[in-house]
């Protein structure tokens, strides 16, 4: 089965809601007859005015996190539950941002993981590894502890739900990227652990994708990547021209 693309634009905090109406309507005008899915995350407060502009448009909104509880006395936290009244289909989840940051860890990505599903949300999971563990050569034992505790009880039927995004920590927001083969080679060890802990079709039918530093100049590249099913990308996708350029010509 071909794996459709993804292209999913991390806002990260980046644009108010009237930011948000102008940059979007700027992406939606350039846009072509797109082949694949392409989503923006905006920050919370912008969610409902990105949906309201998006709307007779291609583009898929999504949130940057969610809390794992439906509701209750979490002073500042937003659930999956919240995110889905609102017609959200995509958060993003344990970003290394919200890790180092924010305290994000296995554990708490996890118990967000399965609130998400629980409310028919699609989670882009993220993982990836520090330059020190890339150069210590633990990545790949890094990023197999952070697939199988973030995935704990997760079924086969649930996977259908999560998107793996691979961001190594030392190309997100440093214009370093990855090489393509650095990418594909971890993209492709992800697809094999997924075969290990599930079976061959789930590991088949799981979109992996690619995120740090991605550009219009390096995108066609990395996406061309057997492995490879699409990019989370930060800083160009608040630029019209190259987000919409990384979308139009993705095959
Ligand atoms: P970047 O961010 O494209 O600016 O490196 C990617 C991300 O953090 O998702």
């Amino acid at each position: 089965m071909e794996r459709k693309k993804i292209i999913a634009g991390n806002w990260k905090m980046n644009k108010t809601p009237s930011e948000t109406a102008i940059l979007l309507d700027e992406i939606k005008s350039k846009l072509g007859d797109l082949n694949c899915k392409f989503i923006i995350c905006p920050p919370f407060i912008s969610l409902e005015r990105a949906i309201e502009t998006a709307k007779n448009s291609p583009i898929k909104i999504g949130g940057q996190n969610c809390y794992w509880e439906e509701s209750g006395a979490y002073t500042g936290e937003v659930s999956a539950k919240m995110l889905a009244d609102l017609g959200i289909e995509y958060v993003i989840l344990g970003h290394s941002e919200r890790r180092t940051y924010f305290g994000d860890t296995d554990q708490s990505v996890n118990k967000k993981i399965k609130s998400a599903i629980n409310h028919s949300l699609t989670a882009i999971f993220c993982v990836g590894e520090s330059l020190e563990q890339r150069e210590l050569g633990v990545t790949e034992t890094h990023i197999k502890s952070q697939i199988k505790l973030g995935l704990l009880g997760i079924s086969q039927e649930e996977m259908a739900k999560i998107i793996i995004a691979y961001e190594p920590i030392w190309a997100i927001g440093t214009g370093k990227t990855a090489t393509s083969q650095q990418a594909e080679e971890v993209c492709r060890f992800i697809r094999k652990i997924i075969g290990e802990m599930y079976n061959c079709e789930t590991a088949e039918n799981i979109q992996i994708i690619y995120g740090g530093s991605m550009n219009e100049k390096n995108a066609a590249e990395l996406l061309s990547m057997e492995n490879i099913d699409g990019g989370l990308i930060g800083g160009a996708s608040l630029k019209p021209d190259e987000i919409t350029a990384i979308a139009n010509n993705c095959i």
